[in-house]
């Protein structure tokens, strides 16, 4: 089980360093359950600093794919794994919405990511018009092939992960039902099979993004396919995220 907090543009660099150690204390006792936090980039050395010797990991919430030159405002995955991120989101459905990334993009960041050794927590999810017209798996299975292409060499399923995050869902207080999260992530394990194999995609953490929080959380990740959760709005305050943490312990011992 792995919960990850996408802080999004959110905090400052002394509220990242706060909001990290009350995360510290909150994921002390949940040791059956990976914790992960995804501050804005200019916070990630300070994050870093405060997460040291803890088991929380530090992500970032994107990069580019080249090793570096002149794209000015990029990071490049060199430079996230020099400040110590273990994880990237890659593929965000606001950076598909507002920042015009494409499928095509999202595959040379994740074959990137995955090269230099970061691990992409790869989102792909439907817009609400497309599940009201039945279309959510093509959308969502056109997503998931064009991150995956050309990874053929990929051995291990903890090189990378991927978030199912319906857009309808995402800060908007709706949550997919634990039925609907199951079917797409079944889904989703399905379509990596086909891909890689019955073993590689049994072992995949397939998370659940889209407005999760603790009164939610169980039940979304009890379901069988539902490894863990990409929380947005309801990771920026610790002893929130910290009950979601607790949950999927719960979840996780049985
Ligand atoms: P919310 O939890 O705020 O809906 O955001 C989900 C998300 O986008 C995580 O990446």
């Amino acid at each position: 089980m792995l919960i990850a907090g996408n802080w999004k543009m959110n905090t400052n660099a002394a509220s990242a360093v706060e909001l990290a150690q009350g995360i510290i204390q909150e994921s002390a006792d949940a040791a059956a359950v990976r914790v992960a936090v995804c501050p804005p980039a200019p916070f990630l050395s300070g994050v870093r600093a405060a997460l040291k010797g803890s088991r929380v990991r530090l992500g970032a919430q994107n990069m580019y794919w080249a090793d570096h030159g002149a794209f000015t405002g990029e990071v490049s995955a060199q430079m996230l794994l020099s400040v110590g991120c273990h994880y990237v989101i890659l593929g965000h459905s606001e950076r598909r919405q507002h920042f015009g990334e494409t499928d095509g993009g999202v595959s040379s960041k994740v074959k990137q990511a995955v090269r230099t050794g970061l691990i992409p927590i790869i989102c792909v999810g439907e817009r609400l018009n497309h599940r009201k017209t039945g279309k959510e798996q093509q959308v969502v299975a056109t997503q998931v092939k064009h991150a995956l292409e050309d990874l053929k060499k990929i051995q291990s399923p903890s090189s990378l992960v991927i978030a199912y995050e319906p857009v309808w869902a995402i800060g908007t207080g709706e949550t997919a039902t634990p039925e609907q999260a199951q079917t797409m992530h079944r889904f989703i394990r399905s379509l990596v099979s086909r891909q890689f194999g019955k073993n590689f995609a049994s072992g995949l953490h397939i998370l659940y993004g889209g407005s999760m929080k603790p009164s939610n959380a169980k039940d979304l990740l009890r379901q069988k396919d539902v490894d863990g959760g990409l929380i947005g709005g309801a990771s920026l305050k610790s002893e929130v995220f910290g009950q979601i943490i607790h949950a999927a312990q719960e979840v996780q011992q049985g």
